[in-house]
């Protein structure tokens, strides 16, 4: 079963036991003690069962079962112990009595319960909620602050059951020596343990908004006091020359709302780079020195340009509020670089990504090498093809219908496919072997050929697919849409068709961990590492952007509230990612490649994996390092952008740099 799986068994077994407990509870405070004790042993089992789930679930990892062995176990194992102890013994008894003339045992009218046989087992359903609730609101890593709430609201919970249940035909009560005036020693008793049980979950209530430190540093040194060292990012500029041959590439791009007419004649409300989406293909030779000139005409949340997966220099990283004041209406930045990293990259604005992005803002960035790949006569086709959704429908580049083209056969073809959604893609490639080049632009080592698999592209991810041109039609199909997507003609063949593509949805799917041959690295998983950093992302309370919100966490904390990680130049760093929830997290980091080292304990086997996005799904471990050799403050966040925006977004910066900006990334709800 994978931790994904395992993780849902948890919670449904989980929620089963609730269930239980309460029913429990339930029939016998309506005196149906032979179904209650059924209930009883029930609920029993499943707390077992969970036992056992979350012993397997701790060989996948600490990070998944913390809080449930720590708190959610032990807490229930107290409270179903004292329901057994309480609850067993009577509902027996009264099951024994009962004439049986009813399934669920009923009682005889007067043969009451004791009042703590039910208290006990809706005692025990309150712990085993309180320990989802921590699971499902909480999570990595426990806190006092949620211990202390669930304990105390379990505790308060008992409290007021034993209360109701004891209020009005408890003859003890009536009895009390003062007579009902005053208070009763039960009622004090009640009292004093109502005022306990309330500033227990008030301390916690209070630390959950306490400030968390504002740095991690992974185990290496702390921040270094040396004055007069510090380098401001707005310092840390591009630009330049361009290498001798080289050529400056100048753009100016006009962020602006447009109506743009797709290939079918759909009209869409986007927001655009020069009225067009994508925006204009920026290219580049390697060493070419690329000037792009942002504009905003008139998108009120304000825009930058982001150079996703480029190495740029820190302060033409486009992350408002970091590196660079957001660009407002009328307003203007310029970037410049020198484009030394050959590949496929795409730029976008990181302003209110989840919307802007979505809504049309970015474009594709690609930079050939000086000599190209290959044989030089050969004939070639390369086609840049970004992928976006637009109101539910498939944009390839800027067409919602099927791209037909010819080639003619032997052409060495070349499909820079890139996702600019905040999901994954399948791609599914037809007709011909393949071999995937290029992985985020970084080429792989020796790929081999491939014929009849799919690929997942991950959110922000790119994949170069190479091939000849076949003598007969080639097709890329994307979400198994066979009627969308590309055709490929040799130009010897015959007209347009517009039949499907082969049905491709049964293909497997590719593992780029296993992909390609090894090769030497600078650094691997047997390197010693400067810096260790663990993100385990999660669903939980957090604040974010100084709310508290249902977000989207890292280690139980949202934006800005996550606490950066400090590098310092020259530092060998790694990351452990850990996704805890049931949703897929696309984790990108600006500024730096990271090697793949392993995913869920098993070490990338295929060609050296250098990313810039990787997907990080439901119940994964994925262990990645990089060199910190390009200084600055950089973000570091999901690439599924609407999660970036609840709360999955912190930054990794490096010693000594500081921002003259206000600090945190800018938001715009
Ligand atoms: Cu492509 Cu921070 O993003
Ligand atoms: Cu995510």
């Amino acid at each position: 079963m994978t931790t994904g799986q395992l993780i849902v068994v948890d919670h449904l077994v989980t929620l089963l036991g609730v269930t239980a407990w309460f029913a429990a509870g339930a029939t016998a405070a309506t005196r149906h003690a032979r179904l209650a004790l059924g209930l009883l042993a029930a609920a029993l089992l499943l707390s077992l069962e969970r036992v056992v789930t979350v012993a397997i679930l701790a060989g996948r990892g600490w990070w998944f079962v913390q809080e449930k062995v720590v708190l959610g176990l032990p807490m229930l194992g107290v409270a179903a112990a004292a329901a057994v102890v309480i609850a067993g013994p009577r509902l027996l008894a009264a099951a024994r009595r009962s004439p049986g003339a009813g399934t669920s045992g009923g009682l005889v009218p007067g043969d009451e319960l004791p009042a703590s046989s039910v208290v006990s087992l809706l005692t025990a359903g309150y712990a085993a909620l309180a320990g989802l609730m921590v699971t499902l609101l909480a999570g990595y890593p426990l806190t006092w602050s949620s211990a202390l709430i669930a304990g105390s609201v379990v505790c308060a919970a008992a409290l007021l059951t034993a209360r109701v249940a004891t209020a009005p035909a408890d003859p003890a009560a009536v009895a009390a020596p003062d007579g009902g005036r005053g208070f009763s020693r039960r009622g004090f008793i009640g009292l004093a343990g109502g005022v306990v049980v309330a500033s227990t979950g008030t301390t916690g209530v209070g630390l959950m908004f306490a400030p968390a430190g504002s740095v991690v540093t992974g185990g290496g040194p702390g921040p270094s006091t040396r004055s007069g060292a510090a380098v401001s990012v707005a310092q840390l500029r591009g630009g330049g020359a361009p290498a001798p041959g080289g050529t400056r590439r100048r753009h100016v791009l006009t962020a602006r709302t447009a109506t743009v007419r797709l290939a079918s004649g759909r009209e869409i409300r986007a927001w655009t780079f020069d009225g067009r989406v994508p925006g204009p293909p920026i290219t580049a030779t390697v060493g070419d020195l690329v000037e792009v000139t942002l504009r905003n005409a008139d998108i009120g949340d304000g825009v930058t340009l982001h150079w996703h997966g480029y190495d740029v220099a820190c302060g033409e990283d486009g992350a408002p509020g970091v590196t660079q004041h957001l660009v407002a209406p009328g307003e203007e930045f310029a970037y410049r670089f020198r484009a030394d990293q050959a590949g496929t990259y795409w730029y976008h604005t990181h302003q209110a990504s989840h919307r802007g992005v979505r809504r049309g803002l970015y474009g594709t960035l690609v930079v050939t090498p000086r000599r190209p790949h290959g044989d030089a006569s050969a004939e070639r086709l390369d086609l840049t093809l970004p992928v976006h959704t637009f109101d539910g429908t498939v944009v390839i580049g800027d067409r919602d219908l099927r791209t037909e083209r010819t080639a003619r056969t032997g052409t060495e073809v070349r499909l820079r496919l890139v996702d600019t959604d905040s999901e994954p893609h399948r791609l599914a490639l037809a007709g011909t072997p393949f071999r995937v080049a290029a992985v985020d632009g970084r080429d792989l080592h020796r790929p081999g050929e491939v014929a009849g698999t799919a690929l997942r592209l991950p959110a922000g991810g790119r994949y170069d697919l190479v091939f000849a041109m076949p003598s007969a039609p080639v097709a890329l199909v994307v979400d198994d849409d066979r009627a969308g997507g590309l055709r490929l003609r040799p130009d010897d063949g015959a007209g347009a068709d517009d039949s499907a593509s082969e049905d491709t949805s049964g293909w497997p799917q590719l593992d780029l961990l296993r992909y390609g041959t090894p090769a030497a690295v600078p650094f691997g998983a047997g390197s010693r590492a400067d810096r260790h950093f663990t993100m385990v992302l999660d669903r939980g309370v957090a604040m974010v952007d100084g709310r508290p919100a249902y977000a989207q966490t890292v280690n139980g904390g949202g934006h800005p509230s996550i606490p950066d990680q400090l590098v310092a130049e020259g530092d060998l760093v790694r990351f452990t990612v850990v996704n805890r929830s049931l949703e897929t997290h696309p984790w990108h980091l600006h500024g730096h490649p990271v090697l793949v080292l392993s995913r869920n304990g098993t070490p990338s086997s295929g060609s050296p994996l250098w990313l810039d996005t990787f997907d990080v799904r439901p119940g994964e471990v994925w262990e990645v390092a990089f060199q910190a050799t390009n200084p600055g403050i950089w973000m570091n966040h999901c690439h599924n952008l609407p999660h970036a925006n609840q709360g999955m977004m912190l930054k990794l910066r490096y010693d000594g740099v500081t921002t003259p900006f206000d600090g945190a990334h800018t938001t715009s709800m």
